[in-house]
């Protein structure tokens, strides 16, 4: 507590000065942040609304579009499929171009977004969300990278067990401009719910926030659960200008992580679902920095069958929510029930313990809508609708055996008075001296933070010590989470399952089981992108 009142006192000072300097153009309308999504969900019990903490000029308050300038209601847009090249059986061959993209979303001017379209597409077709990347084990791809944005930029394969030199590290950037192929080979038990965006360094934030994100599936020949109707839900997360445009980053953006006031799924508002028989749905967590806990009600269960890396061993039966931090992802099985129902997906109320000024925390996110579900459930044995069971042993998961070397991982956050009181204290826009850390420093690209030996299982201890969660992703590879401990508590890992990304809370420490399969330079940070940004990132080299 004692730590998070300083830092918030010398936070609130320096913002002042800024202000006054006139670096922060828009810095206002965050003070409302936490009520945002409040015309979706109007009776909240135990919701305070943020109170208005800083003299702001209103106009600046003003100036994002309304929660409701966006239409709701519309079917789920389908995702665009990435159209395969190649007709040589085992090779997946694409091309996928970064580049401005206009939608139409505000009456008054077309908003332009940075999008990911396959060769010749019409980006004006279809949602903003970059094509879905669907592959099977074994599978070679071969991705095409053409650079049309005015920043460099890179394509990470969020997950995937890709060669460090094909991983789209901060370090391999592809000029405005440029191309390179993408090339790896996807191996037998890598099926799973991957994603894709942009990672060059200090520019990730912005790219992934002016639309740059993918899903990536890779199936197995002997997915037990292949005969379920598939849904895929892309959560990103938008802030809008009422003028149309998509605003930069300002200071409560980057030291909490930008949320904008619109959650999208597969691009749209608020969208509608059918459901008519039972569905496995794979959902992805692609905003910047919002916490997505997932419910459909509490008389609504579904069943929980898939992490980041695939299957579970066994299915997590019952389930009336489902937190997953930014980057994360998951598979569940929704069942249509017998009767005809309707039901809300929402993000339910969800305290990531974000950062107040001029102290102390704001309120915990209010819930927000995302989609209505409309259950109106086939009679079994006509119209094609089929009882599925869910088998008791999705897969064999064996537990990582014991470590032969143990890492450790510090969070931390400090700001510096003197430079955030430095005139022209800004690259890239973002603050100086507000400093995201791991293990004491902020990310150095000549710096490795780490280094492992190859196939050597590892134990890593994940902490926090900052006071807000922070989602730790390691590239590369999936890690198994052993446990977790805080306030001397141990709590062991009920779950078997393979993960990339794993939220760690305030003052917790997170163990995993990990090993690289590859050498080279692999980064691990927090997957808060405006943290990432700010150097909350580290680079693992793998020898
Ligand atoms: Cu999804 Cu290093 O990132
Ligand atoms: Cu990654
Ligand atoms: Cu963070």
């Amino acid at each position: 507590m004692i730590r998070r009142q300083f830092l918030a006192r010398t936070l609130s000072a320096a913002v002042a000065s800024l202000l006054a300097r006139g670096v922060l153009a828009q810095h206002a309308g965050h003070s409302m942040h936490g009520m945002e999504g409040m015309d979706d969900m109007p009776d909240m019990p135990g919701m305070h609304p943020a109170k208005p903490v800083a003299a702001q000029p209103e106009s600046a308050a003003a100036a994002l579009a309304p929660a409701d300038a966006l239409p709701s209601g519309a079917p789920l847009p389908a995702l665009r499929v990435l159209r395969n090249e190649s007709r040589e059986p085992g090779l997946f061959r694409a091309t996928l171009v970064a580049e401005p993209a206009q939608h139409p979303l505000l009456a008054s001017r077309p908003t332009t977004f940075w999008q990911y379209n396959g060769a010749g597409a019409d980006s004006t077709q279809g949602p903003v969300t970059g094509p879905l990347i669907d592959v099977r084990e074994g599978d070679t791809v071969e991705i095409r990278f053409i650079n049309r944005l005015p920043q460099p930029s890179t394509i990470h394969w969020h997950g995937m067990p890709v060669p460090p030199d094909q991983d789209g590290n901060p370090g391999n950037v592809v000029a405005p401009g440029a191309t390179r192929v993408y090339r790896f080979t996807l191996p037998a038990g890598s099926a799973g719910t991957y994603w894709y965006h942009p990672h060059p360094h200090m520019m990730s934030a912005e790219q992934v926030f002016r639309g740059l994100a993918g899903p990536v599936i890779v199936r197995a020949a002997d997915d037990p659960l292949a005969g379920f109707p598939e849904r895929h839900l892309f959560f990103s997360d938008l802030k809008l200008a009422a003028d149309g445009s998509i605003p930069a980053n300002d200071m409560m953006d980057w030291m909490n992580g930008r949320e904008g006031q619109f959650v999208l799924v597969n691009g749209a508002r608020r969208p509608r679902i059918n459901v008519k028989e039972d569905e496995r749905w794979r959902l992805w967590n692609a905003c910047s920095a919002r916490y997505l806990r997932f419910s459909l009600g509490a008389g609504q269960r579904f069943v929980q069958v898939g992490t980041d890396g695939g299957l579970l061993e066994t299915p997590r039966e019952g389930l009336t929510e489902l937190l997953l931090a930014p980057g994360e992802r998951a598979e569940v099985i929704v069942r249509a029930g017998s009767v005809p129902s309707q039901a809300t997906l929402t993000a339910d109320v969800y305290d990531r313990r974000k950062m107040a000024m001029p102290e102390g925390s704001l309120p915990p996110d209010p819930a927000h809508v995302l989609a209505d579900v409309a259950f109106q459930p086939q009679p079994i044995g006509e119209a094609g609708a089929a009882l599925r069971a869910i088998p008791a042993t999705l897969r064999t998961i064996v537990p990582l055996p014991a470590p032969v070397a143990r890492k450790s991982v510090v969070f931390s956050e400090a700001m510096d008075m003197t430079a955030m009181h430095h005139s022209g204290a800004s690259v890239h826009g973002m603050p100086a001296g507000m400093r995201f850390m791991i293990n004491g420093t902020s990310f150095d690209p000549k710096r490795i933070t780490l280094t492992s030996r190859r196939d050597a299982v590892e134990e890593w201890a994940v902490e926090n010590r900052t006071d807000m969660d922070h989602p730790f992703h390691l590239h590369g590879t999936q890690f198994q989470v052993v446990g977790r401990e805080r306030g001397g508590v141990v709590t062991p890992e009920p779950l078997l399952a393979w993960r990339d990304t794993v939220n760690v809370q305030p003052g917790e420490t997170v163990r995993i089981a990990t090993v690289q399969k590859m050498a080279g330079e692999r980064m691990f940070h927090c997957h808060i992108l405006e943290h990432e940004d700010l150097g909350m990132m580290g680079t693992l080299r793998v020898i």
